[in-house]
């Protein structure tokens, strides 16, 4: 299918340091980073909401380097907050006061969290919880449900040892059937259920309880992956959102910022028993992050930052919804909640996929970078105007499109 639309967008720099890139970086770039024009390829900087390509092009981020971006590119209080403890160190050889008043913190904020060990980022923490969990309950398989990082246990790509993966069982979101066999043909060799509690699908009602309650009855453990949940749906995390506790849980992007920690949460009983179990990193716990990590919760808490980001991401989804109503487009995606939103759209057949590609093309151009076939992310630098804009384009995006196609 040839494109219906060409970009304006000048992409010279971006492309000879991407030309630089191939020779000295895997594949020119981490794989989840790699892309091509009209799609921004080198990102030179970031302010609020907004990124800069290194051409100089301008967009509206819904990305948010997929989710940590949470008060905004080179939020001013963080940035000090972590440039006043890389003057005082950023790694010791033993503990430091302020990864005791985070953990403190999170235990006062998050449900399930009684102790707290840390690790440096969404993978590593899903892992370690998982073996906490094979260590607790001296079981080996574990059921999951969403995404949960690039290690073994939890994907089947190539280089992936699959014996690993062997142990690892799926089920299906909102299908308590679906976990209900797992359980049935693998009785009393599940470890734990790791889930994330919610995505682009809310739970149905009574669907989280019920999860719990079977697990529960086959003494298995629930983890809750609150990595994309955690400090968006509320500070204490999808559980304290929906009110279900989990026996433990995983945090991550949100929590600074933008600086690379994560942490997983539990009840004591738990986590006091497996405390001798090994999973322990040189940069566990880095100073700087948790400082960071305690200015980007301390600023969600003195701006009320949750109720701002559910008004922000419901603006959104409510404009997307009158909008496609009123042009009467038929197969747009509205999902998500909250400061994870979703707009998107069915595609299938080829007048669509047409209109589709004509509406990412041309609202890139006219400076929005919207996520496609991944959840958005809201920030607290999302202001009323961004929103307008945002849906402005989009509008007349879909106008375009649906004109010329
Ligand atoms: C729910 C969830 N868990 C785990 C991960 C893995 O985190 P990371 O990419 O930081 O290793 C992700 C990353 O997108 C995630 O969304």
């Amino acid at each position: 299918m040839g494109s219906d639309y060409t970009t304006n967008r000048d992409f010279t720099r971006s492309l000879q340091l991407r030309g630089k890139a191939e020779k000295f970086i895997v594949g020119g770039g981490q794989p989840h980073k790699r892309s091509n024009p009209p799609d921004p390829v080198i990102i030179d900087y970031g302010k609020g909401c907004h990124i800069w390509d290194a051409d100089g092009n301008e967009y509206i981020d819904y990305l948010m380097a997929y989710g940590p971006v949470l008060l905004g590119y080179a939020y001013p209080r963080v940035m000090e907050a972590v440039t006043e403890q890389i003057k005082r160190g950023n790694i010791f050889n033993v503990g430091h006061p302020l990864e005791i008043e985070l953990a403190e913190k999170l235990v006062e904020l998050i449900p399930s969290a009684e102790r707290v060990t840390y690790f440096v980022g969404g993978s590593d923490a899903t892992t370690g919880a998982v073996k906490l969990a094979r260590a607790y309950t001296n079981r080996d398989k574990v059921v999951r449900s969403g995404y949960h990082g690039w290690h073994d246990w939890c994907h089947s790509e190539a280089g992936a040892l699959k014996a690993t993966a062997q142990n690892t069982l799926s089920m299906e979101y909102n299908d308590l059937v679906s976990l209900s066999d797992l359980f049935k043909e693998n009785k009393d060799e599940i470890a734990c259920v790791i889930m994330e509690p919610t995505g682009y699908q809310l739970p149905e009602e009574g669907y989280l309880e019920d999860v719990k309650s079977l697990c529960h009855e086959n003494n298995t453990l629930l983890i809750f992956d609150e990595v994309k949940t955690g400090f968006r749906y509320s500070l204490g995390g999808a559980q304290e959102y929906f009110g279900i506790t989990p026996d433990m849980s995983v945090f991550s992007k949100a929590m600074a910022n933008g600086f690379g920690i994560a942490a997983v949460v539990g009840k004591k009983e738990i986590m006091d028993e497996v405390a001798g179990v090994w999973v322990a990193a040189t940069f566990h716990g880095e100073v700087s992050m948790v400082a960071a990590a305690l200015a980007t919760i301390a600023e969600m808490e003195e701006k009320d930052g949750i109720t701002y980001l559910w008004d922000q991401g419901e603006k959104l989804l409510n404009g997307y919804r009158e909008i496609t109503e009123r042009l009467n487009i038929d197969f747009a995606r509205i999902e998500g909640a909250g400061s994870m939103p979703f707009f998107g759209f069915n595609g299938g057949d080829d007048k669509k996929d047409r209109i589709i590609d004509i509406f990412y093309k041309k609202t890139l151009d006219d400076g929005l970078y919207l996520p496609r076939g991944h959840i958005w992310f809201v920030s607290l630098s999302h202001r009323d105007e961004d929103i307008a804009r945002t849906l402005e384009i989009s509008e007349s995006a879909l106008k375009y499109a649906k004109q010329k196609v």
